[in-house]
């Protein structure tokens, strides 16, 4: 579609008319506690079809489909395995996607052909309440273009989609600022195939068995998330992950000056507070990962075409949290400069 967005201040009316809109087989973004989501009717290939169309997003890559309440699930599955179950009275409504065998009602390019779907309760007032309106499941990937940084508040899907889907539902600031974790619940051991908000150690807790990671690596004969194939999140600078101390960026920032280079930082504020350079952006506190992933997408969004040449990012422990944000920095980066010990 190319025309006219609307955009939605959440109150009673306009989540009735967001449920209308996509009652009526339009696309509809609107906030969930990780990011903003770009909805349409799951049970419509025409209407799935525009969400593809408006992201620009490879029709092989399936969407995760989100309801309302937990006893809906079943409508879309042909069995709930065990693990599954475990997992979704745990996390669910909340930051967890569970891919389990599909029963075939949702349009097949939802799924993209697979025999399987990924499936979500989110953990938002306004989500709910727009999906429980439309009385719909709800496809719906991240609402930014393909390749950009998922949006956390509804001025980044502005910037994106505007002029390309029916509305926007603002609902302010996302919390968790990382996409759900992409759980694989169709084996015999839960695989997780994207790292995000709930983290390892809490599935492991609740299953009791240590979970095994998928790798990003295609040539693997074991299904990953299709997703995982593509770049995501790359800006328009290279960015450079760099491993080290205070005194290793210091070194690095005056290696790309004196070539010349503005540097950009995405750093900590810990970090930032120690370092100067071209334009800094700070994401949140090492002490607690949570902030840094909240305010992730947004700091990467920061950085504009002209503004700098390079962009040298932290690293930040790989632990909680931590795995999903470096799995996304890894994603956006052209490379990695380690110099720990
Ligand atoms: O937090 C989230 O999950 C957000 C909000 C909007 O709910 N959604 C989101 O959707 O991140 P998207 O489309 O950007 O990412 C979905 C990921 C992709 O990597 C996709 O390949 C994978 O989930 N996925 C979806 N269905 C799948 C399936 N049946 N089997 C394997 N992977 C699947
Ligand atoms: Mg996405």
């Amino acid at each position: 579609m190319s025309g006219h967005t609307t955009f939605l201040m959440w109150n009673d009316q306009s989540i009735e008319e967001a449920a209308q809109l996509l009652r009526a087989q339009e696309v509809v973004a609107f906030p969930t506690e990780t990011v903003y989501g770009l909805g349409a009717d799951a049970s419509q290939e025409d209407a799935v079809a525009k969400i593809f169309q408006a992201k620009g997003r490879p029709a092989d890559n399936p969407l995760i489909v989100h309801v309302a309440e937990i006893d809906q699930i079943a409508r879309y599955t042909s069995t709930i395995p065990i693990i599954a179950d475990k997992l979704i009275r745990a996390f669910m409504p909340g930051p967890l996607t569970v891919i389990l065998p599909s029963n075939g009602t949702i349009a097949t390019n939802v799924t993209a052909g697979l025999s399987t779907v990924g499936i979500r309760i989110p953990d938002h007032p306004a989500a709910r309440a727009i999906i429980k309106a439309a009385n719909l499941p709800i496809a719906a990937p991240s609402a930014n273009l393909s390749g950009k940084p998922s949006p956390t508040s509804a001025i980044h899907v502005f910037q994106d989609l505007n002029g390309k889907i029916a509305a926007i539902f603002d609902g302010g600031t996302t919390g968790v600022g990382v996409e759900s974790t992409v759980v694989d619940c169709t084996g015999d051991v839960a695989r997780i195939l994207r790292p995000g908000g709930i983290t390892r150690l809490q599935i492991e807790s609740v299953l009791d068995q240590v979970v095994e990671e998928a790798t990003s690596d295609q040539d693997d004969a074991k299904p990953q998330a299709p997703g995982m194939k593509y770049t995501h999140y790359q800006p328009e600078v290279p960015l450079i992950l760099i491993a080290g101390d205070q005194h290793f960026f210091k070194q690095k920032i005056i290696d790309y000056q004196r070539e010349g280079k503005k540097v950009g930082l995405l750093v900590s504020e810990e970090l930032a507070s120690l370092l100067r350079a071209d334009q800094v952006q700070m994401c949140g506190s090492v002490a607690d990962l949570s902030t840094v992933a909240a305010q992730l997408y947004q700091s990467l969004r920061g950085f504009k075409e002209s503004d700098v040449d390079v962009i040298l990012a932290e690293c930040f422990p790989e632990e909680g949290i931590g795995q999903a944000i470096m799995n996304r920095l890894k994603k956006a980066a052209t490379s990695i400069i380690d110099n720990r010990p």
